[in-house]
């Protein structure tokens, strides 16, 4: 084989161990790099709070560090009464020579040892309590920031993603993994920061006191971590499915109190808590399953701990015995042998322990690499809007299904004219609404084209285009709020006058004069205290206060009775004035009021002459 082509299958061989381990990290329990930097990202502004607060941890750290200290002072200088120039000497061979002064006081008497330690404690839990109320405000800054920018994210979703998801589910995904997400960097990046210390200080201590036992205590830490290392996989690999099946035990609560109408009808009380439970007892096995793996992981820390602490009772008590260590030093040194147990616990569980938060900050990451609707990667500044909006709307041999199987619309082509209003018909499923989904830049067509003004939809900044079109769907949504707001969600700048000029168009005036507080009377969940015609006629209204030179409607009078629609119908033909108007609807009146009628049938549009003659009749008459 020639040198190159070795070269070649090293290369090879390298790039495929590279891939391997980097598909191995995102599944399984690390953060790569660069997700750590788009979180640290967010960090940059709260930086100063967090070093404030790292700086007051590592200080009340180190002086923890030294605490132990005073056990040798109370052997050596106290108890066995070697004096203070010992101590003095002990502590300048230990490079602590600036603490000389401090352990001089102390060292006098046990009361002057006691002061000294009170003093410590004092300081400790002064400068603790100040790093914890600036630690607080870096933990809220952060979650502040992550929850907002990640609901701003995940409302540019397409539809399709909020069609496709459960609203609990995405609610928990929003806000329950930001949750662990802030705990990763607020807590325990702090965690992290004051046991490696704390073990830093105390190794290098330890080591002055006795380098040969401190080897031996050191060379146990690695132990440590391939003990632990073990079980990091599977703690994560349990916590994402934890996590999803959390998400989904939400989304059942969500949907079933969404419907509890249904419920209710049904009397399935007793099967959706049956249901309920099932979802809630798997999550309650995978937690336990993690915290198994997780408390089996901390034990054999400990464990090994325990054979540590072994070694260093025998070496130490033998080296007293041997005269090769003072007592005193045994002491600080077990103490610190102890401390470090601790440390060393916390740090070599961590991995494992983390587990559960480095799932949901993935998780977390994964919804944040998702792109939003006008597509990642596309330069923004592209997408067009047009200067002016004369409103032709051109479909051109337009097809669409939305599962890529069953088309729903066929070779669809149609053009409406500025100000031209064109009504569709045709059987329920027949496509009326994906058509005007279509429009509104939902969902955009396999084939085909659509228009406005001659430029193609793909090419449009969609919330820009939905700025221009006045849509009323075909299943009223209204907001927990007044009447009045509702009315005015499309135009929140508009005056009451303008919200009651609305009103009185889509004949719901007198209906909402009659509520309790009029306009300022709050509609219920999804406007729960209104009737459907209410809800459906507020909804118009809305598209009259929106004012846009496009305007669809999607059987917008299915709840209205006879006489009510026939009023609603010349206020839509006001309404439909100069505007490019698409009305979906199975209704005569107002299928009489538009220019052209087209039929919807199995995704095929075609002129309906019938309606269209008629219409002409209607028109003429009005
Ligand atoms: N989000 C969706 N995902 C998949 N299929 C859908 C979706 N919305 C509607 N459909 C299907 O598309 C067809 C047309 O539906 P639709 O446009 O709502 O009809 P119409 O408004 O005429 O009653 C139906 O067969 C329906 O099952
Ligand atoms: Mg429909």
């Amino acid at each position: 084989m020639s040198l190159a082509a070795i070269h070649t299958e090293l290369k090879y061989a390298l790039s495929v161990g590279r891939d391997a381990l980097y598909r191995r990290c995102s599944a399984t329990g690390t953060l790569r790099h660069r997700d750590l930097l788009f979180f640290a990202s967010y960090l940059r502004p709260v930086a100063g709070l967090g070093a404030l607060s790292l700086t007051l941890l590592l200080v009340a750290t180190a002086l923890r560090a030294v605490v132990p200290l005073s056990g040798k002072i109370l052997v050596d200088n106290i108890l066995l009464g070697s004096g203070p120039e010992s101590l003095e000497a002990s502590l300048q061979a230990l490079h602590l020579g600036f603490l000389a002064p401090l352990a001089d006081l102390a060292a006098g008497s046990v009361t002057g040892l006691v002061a000294a330690l009170c003093g410590v404690m004092i300081a400790i839990g002064t400068i603790g309590f100040v790093q914890r109320y600036v630690a607080i405000r870096f933990q809220q800054e952060l979650s502040f920031r992550l929850h907002t920018s990640l609901f701003d994210h995940v409302l540019r979703f397409p539809l399709s993603y909020f069609k496709k998801h459960h609203t609990g589910y995405i609610m928990a995904r929003v806000s329950d993994d930001v949750d662990a997400v802030q705990a990763l960097f607020a807590q325990l990046t702090f965690q992290v920061f004051t046991n490696a210390a704390l073990l830093v200080i105390s190794l290098a201590i330890l080591f002055m006191l006795n380098p040969g036992l401190t080897i031996v205590i050191a060379g146990l830490c690695p132990v440590y971590a391939l003990a632990n290392l073990l079980f990091r996989k599977r703690v994560y690999a349990k916590a994402y499915t934890e996590r999803e099946a959390t998400a989904d035990v939400k989304r059942g609560l969500q949907e079933v109190i969404a419907g509890i109408d249904l419920v209710k009808s049904f009397s399935s009380e007793d099967r959706e808590v049956e249901r309920f439970s099932g979802r809630l007892r798997n999550v309650f096995d995978l937690r336990l399953q993690q915290s198994i793996l997780q408390t089996a992981s901390g034990s054999s820390v400990s464990g090994l701990y325990f054979l540590g602490s072994l070694v260093v009772l025998w070496f130490g008590a033998e080296q007293v015995l041997h005269g090769s260590m003072t007592m005193g030093d045994f002491v600080a040194f077990f103490a610190y042998a102890s401390m470090i147990s601790g440390v060393a616990i916390a740090l070599f569980t961590l991995p494992a322990a983390i587990q559960p938060t480095i799932a949901s900050a993935n998780r977390v990451r994964e919804l944040f690499s998702m792109a939003p609707e006008d597509g990642v990667g596309c330069d923004q500044s592209a997408l067009r809007r047009l200067p002016e909006v004369n409103g032709r709307l051109a479909f051109s041999d337009v097809s669409f299904s939305y599962d890529s199987q069953k088309p729903v619309l066929r070779d669809v082509s149609f053009t409406v004219n500025p100000g031209e209003m064109i009504a569709i018909r045709g059987l329920s499923g027949g496509g009326k609404t994906t058509l005007i989904n279509l429009v509104l830049g939902y969902y955009a067509p396999q084939s085909g084209k659509i228009t406005l003004d001659g430029t193609s939809l793909a090419a449009l900044d969609l919330r820009w285009l939905r700025s221009n079109i006045a849509a009323v769907a075909q299943e009223t949504f209204l907001f927990n709020d007044t009447v009045g707001n509702n009315i005015r969600y499309g135009n929140p700048g508009a005056s009451h006058a303008e919200v009651v000029r609305a009103a009185k168009l889509a004949h719901i005036h007198d209906a909402i004069s009659r509520l309790p507080a009029g306009y300022d009377t709050i509609v219920g969940e999804r406007g729960a205290y209104l009737s459907e015609g209410q809800r459906q006629r507020i909804a118009i209204a809305r598209a009259f206060l929106k004012d846009a030179p496009v305007l669809i409607l999607d059987e917008p009078t299915s709840a209205l009775d006879e006489e009510t629609e026939v009023r609603i119908c010349g206020s839509l033909r006001l309404l439909a004035r100069g505007r490019t108007t698409i009305i979906t609807s199975h209704r005569t009146p107002l299928l009489a009021t538009a220019d052209r009628v087209y039929h919807l049938e199995e995704g095929r549009l075609v002129p309906d002459e019938d309606f269209t003659a008629g219409a002409e009749g209607c028109r003429d008459r009005g």
